[in-house]
């Protein structure tokens, strides 16, 4: 069966890139990532991508007059590599209405909390300042709102008394690396459909199947 060909966006590190390029490594993935794209030049993320030797892009949303012919030149290359599936990973670029209906259910993203709980930036610095006992992560079909859509798979991870925003951050980046690869075995298993904008996994929503137990990341 041919893989599903992903694109991965990204603007810094990396690391869930790196979880992605290190699942599709197996001989049974379902995956490959074809394509790696920052909007930033010296992301580090590209070193880790030349690493794989994944060919990679910068398009530098500088270098363009509007978000509009930013996202133009996006969807032409990732179009011109055959994309079928276009993953964010730490793209830190708001994306318009026009792009995210171009990949409406071809374009996921992770954010690091319990969507829709604490959408929008210092996710953690906001998680310890209303004192919840559980944060976690989440993979999403992109939707126009910001870090909204359809959820694909979230984990739960504990709140711990003496964290600060870097100790949480680094618990909540263990079940990202876990929940990106997973979701994306999902959807290039054709196991995922959207209906009446929920996922339904293998014909039944799954939550079970979709959650991973906190304590393997405390
Ligand atoms: C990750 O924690 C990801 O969830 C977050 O940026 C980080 C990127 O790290 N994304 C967002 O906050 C999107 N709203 P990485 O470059 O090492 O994958």
């Amino acid at each position: 069966m041919a893989k599903l060909k992903t694109a991965v966006l990204i603007s810094g590190r990396g690391s869930n890139m790196q979880a992605l390029i290190d699942y599709c490594a197996a001989p049974n993935a379902t995956a490959e990532i074809a394509l790696v794209l920052s909007n930033i030049s010296d992301a580090a993320g590209l070193d880790r991508a030349a690493e794989a030797n994944i060919p990679s892009i910068t398009i530098d949303h500088k270098q363009y007059a509007d978000r509009a012919s930013f996202e133009a030149a996006v969807t032409q290359t990732l179009e011109d590599h055959d994309i079928q599936l276009v993953c964010l990973a730490g793209f830190m670029r708001l994306l318009t209405n026009t792009f995210v209906d171009h990949w409406r259910d071809r374009l996921i993203n992770i954010h690091p909390s319990l969507l829709p709980a604490f959408k929008g930036l210092d996710t953690h610095e906001r998680v310890l300042a209303e004192g919840v006992r559980f944060t976690g992560c989440t993979v999403h079909y992109v939707r126009s709102e910001m870090d909204a859509g359809p959820i694909i798979v979230q984990a739960a991870v504990p709140v711990l008394p003496d964290d600060d925003p870097e100790s949480l951050a680094m618990r909540v980046l263990v079940a990202e690396h876990r929940c990106y690869p997973y979701a994306l075995s999902l959807i290039a298993g054709g196991k995922t459909q959207v209906i009446n904008e929920k996922v339904v996994i293998d014909g039944a929503q799954a939550p079970g199947a979709t959650f991973l137990n906190p304590t393997d990341v405390a």
